[in-house]
């Protein structure tokens, strides 16, 4: 299997392991303390990175995890909230422009990241830095960056058991619904139905499609979706719908069986993807990386190369030494 997916359950352990021995209570920058019980976590982060936030705070249920996507932290978090900063390449800005911004204001940071100026930034100020292996391309480093977080929450959080959700990943490996599912979805705009608790499969899927095989995708997130996104169904559009179905609770899990009951009485391009796994964390690595290998077959059918994502480097390289936008 190319692209490194074979390589997740030994990089997964691995990663857990770098965040959890990082000695982090005993850091101080300045004035900045890391030994204290936050009262929130905020996880920031862009793209193949960022995807990370979404995957804890689904999966870290009852604890206060903000996942924010922008080039600086939001106004009302002070310093009894801990940031983490994860960029894969370390270079990206508004992750470096938000790691920034909550040291400047007193906030404890601390970066996941292969190195990079993020790296720079935050170790030339003492903040601690947990620098994780390299993939081909960031999204394919999602075990790498999600366990390495995990790992450093662990110092704070109650942290699920990570070991389900690696054993899983076999059978996802093994799996022959990739290839089903990518021929299933091809020349089509897929529209992916998913409970919220476990949303950040869908928004996973999503960017793997857009990324990967260079496709738009719409994410439809249940209970919202059955107020909006649902009436479409009312018109032939060139549109597979993927219902994902995981465990989240008996009112979300009969709302999503009720939407895939009334997708399927308008439509016959429908398949369902059941999630394996007992936590919301085994569902969505399970799902992330069921869903991932569908976007690699979709690309080897669509004869592209899923690692180059030019316009994501010509948008990178439009802000580039620009000063970061401050709050
Ligand atoms: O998967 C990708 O290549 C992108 O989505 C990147 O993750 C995104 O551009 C952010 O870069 P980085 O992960 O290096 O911070």
């Amino acid at each position: 299997m190319p692209y490194g997916y074979e390589e997740w359950p030994k990089l997964s352990l691995e990663s857990f392991k770098l965040g959890k021995e990082l000695n982090i209570r005993s850091v101080k920058v300045g004035s900045i303390k890391y030994d204290f019980e936050p009262s929130s976590v905020v996880i920031t982060g862009m793209g193949g990175s960022g995807i990370v936030g979404d995957i804890v705070r689904d999966s870290l249920l009852g604890s206060n995890i903000i996942v924010h996507k922008d080039f600086s932290i939001p106004k009302w978090v002070d310093s009894r909230s801990l940031v983490v900063a994860v960029s894969y390449s370390g270079e990206t800005f508004e992750t470096i422009c938000s790691a920034l911004d909550a040291l400047r204001r007193g906030i404890p940071v601390v970066g996941v990241t292969t190195g990079g100026r993020l790296a720079s930034e935050l170790e030339g100020r003492g903040a601690p830095v947990v620098k994780v292996p390299k993939a081909i391309a960031p999204r394919f480093g999602l075990p790498n960056l999600l366990y390495a977080v995990l790992g450093v929450l662990s110092h704070y959080l109650s942290i699920p058991d990570i070991n389900e959700s690696i054993s899983l990943q076999d059978d996802a490996l093994r799996s022959e619904s990739p290839g089903r599912l990518a021929y299933f979805m091809k020349d089509h705009v897929p529209m992916i139905f998913a409970p919220i608790g476990l949303q950040a499969v869908a928004y996973r899927f999503k960017n793997d499609l857009n990324e990967n095989a260079k496709t738009p995708a719409v994410v439809a997130i249940v209970p919202e979706a059955d107020h909006n996104d649902i009436v479409a169904v009312m018109l032939k559009h060139p549109v597979k719908y993927i219902i994902i179905r995981g465990r989240t609770d008996d009112v979300h899990d009969y709302l999503m069986r009720a939407v895939e009951e009334v997708v399927k009485n308008y439509s016959s391009d429908v398949e369902v993807v059941e999630l394996k796994g007992s936590s919301r964390l085994s569902q969505e690595v399970y799902g992330s990386m069921l869903l991932g290998l569908v976007s690699i077959k979709l690309a080897e059918l669509y004869g592209i190369d899923p690692v180059r994502t030019d316009p994501i480097n010509t948008l990178k390289e439009k802000i580039r030494g620009i000063n970061c936008p401050l709050n």
